[in-house]
């Protein structure tokens, strides 16, 4: 319910969300980033902490104050997010892959500070691929009963629609429900707001207008609780 008593749908329940963007190193004091700011992820956490459930947040890089209630694991690179989101689900009901892990990391980190090159040339920077986070945890989950939820940031492109691409990613990442936000036409990153529309294995889909990311996330937990009441 909104706006009166909170439904305590999520008591008993341990839920893991990941926030933020990783940071992978080049160096002691250089990475390459994204924009993600966290926002989403922490109203998943407060939102979820406020339907009863016990909430462990992993948060990679984000600014944002630690919410209430809720345990908070900090993280900077792809290769810590996984460890800890790994090792959090392990006792989880349902695990939310809000974060925005980077694709790739330099292949090669160099413990000292890269230094400039006396004749003015600029070095080639190799990257490799980092592992599919959410395809992990949707394959190997401790039980058949955990939720699996996934994000995706699409535009619609010569190869397909946003739904057709979102489609095709949810069924392979393996994921219960994916979260999809249509970002043709240029996202503000940061923005309080969202848009989505939510993706079920099950083929139900239900779309949020846009709003608060409380409210995303208000609906991707109403889903969620359906899933659990129906395993
Ligand atoms: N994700 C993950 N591990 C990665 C990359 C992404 O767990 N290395 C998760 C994100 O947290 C998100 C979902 O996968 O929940 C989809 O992320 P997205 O970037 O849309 O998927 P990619 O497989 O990286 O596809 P794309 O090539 O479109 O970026
Ligand atoms: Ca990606």
């Amino acid at each position: 319910a909104r706006g009166g008593a909170q439904a305590q749908d999520l008591a008993g329940r341990h839920v893991v969300v990941s926030a933020g963007g990783t940071r992978e190193y080049l160096d002691p004091v250089r990475f390459l980033g994204n924009r993600s700011s966290g926002l989403q992820g922490y109203a998943l956490a407060r939102t979820a902490a406020a339907r009863g459930a016990e909430v462990t947040l992993v948060a990679a890089n984000v600014t944002l104050a630690d919410p209430a209630g809720v345990k908070v694991v900090k993280v900077e690179t792809t290769a810590q997010l996984q460890e800890q989101v790994v090792s959090a689900s392990r006792s989880a009901d349902v695990v939310v892959m809000a974060a925005a892990p980077a694709d790739f990391r330099p292949a090669q980190f160099t413990d000292s500070k890269i230094k400039k090159a006396e004749d003015g040339s600029a070095p080639d920077i190799r990257l490799t691929q980092n592992p599919d986070i959410l395809a992990g945890l949707a394959r190997d989950r401790p039980s058949p009963a955990q939720v699996v939820v996934g994000f995706a940031a699409e535009t619609g492109d010569a190869h397909g629609t946003v739904m057709e691409h979102a489609r095709a990613k949810l069924a392979r990442k393996g994921c219960d429900l994916l979260v999809v936000n249509d970002v043709g036409g240029g996202k503000v990153f940061g923005s309080e707001e969202n848009e989505a529309v939510i993706l079920g294995a099950d083929g139900v889909t239900t779309p949020v207008p846009r709003g608060a990311k409380s409210a995303v996330a208000q609906a991707i937990w109403d889903r969620v609780a359906g899933l659990l009441e129906s395993r």
